[in-house]
């Protein structure tokens, strides 16, 4: 559908978040809460995009400077959502069509949604759609109000309802359709002398009733759909629906999620079919997960890109690294940003790796540290291995040829270099190039004095 814009109020201050960070930030399921409806407003084919901004506008606008079709607008002073939508008009000046207006906080809010409200707005011929909720507990909301007819007649909000007014559970999401020419035309005439002296967009509604415009209360199918978050006790409820969503989506797709409830993958995270997922993961975006992958359970994956068939085993943490095929991690692994494991590479457990580049088939079983490190094809890193990267000044590398066999406990004070082939000898710290095919081996020699525990007795 074409001749959709979008106005998305974000200007309150969020108060019973009881944060230092606009409520509109605050993350869910990878993202600040105001992304999800800019998105939902975004899929109902709106642009542009007028996001109303005021506490921490600067923060708030940071965020979606890269989104060219959101406009953000500063309302300095929050005098209500009418003269927020007010502060619209210059953005809108050009628009001709229908405004879809939401609010920051809800989340939940479904493209889909919103392309079924402007359906119906249109095919009405209404001047006001409002998208409401028949809620069990109404507290807080503006109540809608119809005649007798059952047409919607008015918005009261609840600080002004009477106690029959009070006792309606139909309520106002706070999100709705109007056409422009009829939004800008009135959006002056709104008053504030209410309970809260306040400039409600509410009013709207019986002004239009007032004009004899069709004015449309349309009920959502799922009342989650637009609940607004206020607090963080709602920002967890929504974070669990958006979570099983998410999850569900993944299912049907073709990965198995061993326990949903309990699984937390964000926005942005591609997971490909056959792939199993064990319980208490985190994966945060963006991330792409190939096929056949196993992720034990309480694995944390950030930033990364897995291939084929890759087994990531209990415990492991990986940042912005980057598996080829077959890869084995863990159990208790650590890869670090700039991680790149060619296939049918294997690390094993309390293995650490940053800016590291291994071969194909090369291995670091046990309980090693690899950083700033460049590392061939089949390679065997043995237990307790450390890269001396750094000299307390700068990072150096080391670089380690294909087919090398590294004993256990040797330290590779960066930069050095381990030529193709060689061997280095268990207990050795390699201060020196070693060429290829070569043995380095660098230890104390061992004494041994027999007898020398009798003789102290
Ligand atoms: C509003 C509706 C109410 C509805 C409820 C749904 C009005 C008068 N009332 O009430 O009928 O049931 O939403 O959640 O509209 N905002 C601004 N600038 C302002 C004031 C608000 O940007 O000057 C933004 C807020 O950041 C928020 C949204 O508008 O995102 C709603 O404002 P809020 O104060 O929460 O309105 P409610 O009192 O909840
Ligand atoms: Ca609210």
């Amino acid at each position: 559908m074409d001749h959709i814009a979008a106005v998305i109020l974000s200007a309150g201050k969020g108060t019973r978040m009881k944060s230092g960070l606009a409520k509109v930030l605050h993350p869910l399921a990878g993202r600040p809460m105001a992304a999800w409806p800019v998105e939902a407003a975004r899929d109902a084919g709106a642009t542009p995009i007028a996001l109303v901004i005021g506490h921490q506008a600067e923060a708030v606008a940071a965020y979606f400077r890269d989104n060219r079709d959101v406009r953000t607008v500063l309302q300095e002073e929050q005098l209500g959502t009418g003269h927020a939508v007010a502060c619209c008009r210059e953005q809108l000046a050009g628009f001709n069509g229908t405004v879809l207006i939401l609010c920051g906080d809800t989340p939940l809010l479904r493209g889909e949604t919103l392309t079924a409200l402007i359906r119906s707005h249109r095919s009405h011929d209404a001047a006001v759609t409002v998208l409401t909720a028949v809620l069990d507990d109404p507290d807080g909301y503006g109540r809608v109000l119809r005649d007798e007819a059952g047409k919607l007649a008015a918005i009261v909000e609840q600080k002004d309802a009477t106690a029959a007014e009070r006792a309606i559970r139909e309520i106002n999401s706070g999100i709705y359709c109007m056409e422009s020419g009829f939004l800008f035309e009135n959006i002056g005439k709104i008053g504030n002398a209410n309970a809260q002296n306040e400039f409600y967009l509410t009013d709207l509604v019986a002004i239009a009733v007032a004009k004899g415009l069709t004015c449309l209360a349309m009920p959502a199918d799922d009342s989650d759909e637009v609940m607004g978050i206020n607090d963080r006790v709602q920002l967890a409820e929504a974070a669990g629906i958006l979570r099983r969503r998410i999850n569900r989506d993944l299912m049907l797709s073709g990965v198995t999620i061993i326990d949903p409830e309990h699984t937390y993958i964000d926005h942005g995270v591609t997971i490909a079919p056959d792939t199993v997922i064990h319980p208490n993961c985190h994966i945060n975006g963006p991330t792409a997960i190939g096929p056949s992958c196993t992720i034990d359970a309480g694995v944390s994956i950030s930033g990364c890109r897995i291939g084929t068939g890759c087994h990531i085993k209990s415990g492991s943490v990986l940042e912005d690294a980057e598996l080829h095929d077959d890869v084995s991690v863990g159990p208790m692994a650590h890869l670090r940003p700039g991680t790149v494991l060619a296939n049918h590479v294997k690390i094993g457990n309390f293995v650490e790796t940053k800016k590291a580049v291994m071969g194909e088939g090369s291995k670091a079983s046990h309980l090693t540290y690899l950083g700033d490190a460049e590392i061939g094809r089949d390679v065997n890193i043995g237990c307790g291995t450390i890269t001396c990267n750094y000299d307390g000044v700068a990072k150096h590398r080391t670089v380690i040829g294909d087919n090398v066999f590294i004993g256990s406990d040797v330290q590779l004070v960066a930069p050095v270099t381990v030529g193709r082939n060689a061997l280095v000898a268990a207990g050795t710290t390699v201060t020196v190039d070693v060429p290829p095919d070569s043995l380095a081996i660098a230890r104390v020699p061992q004494v041994n004095k027999e007898g020398w525990r009798l003789r102290k007795k």
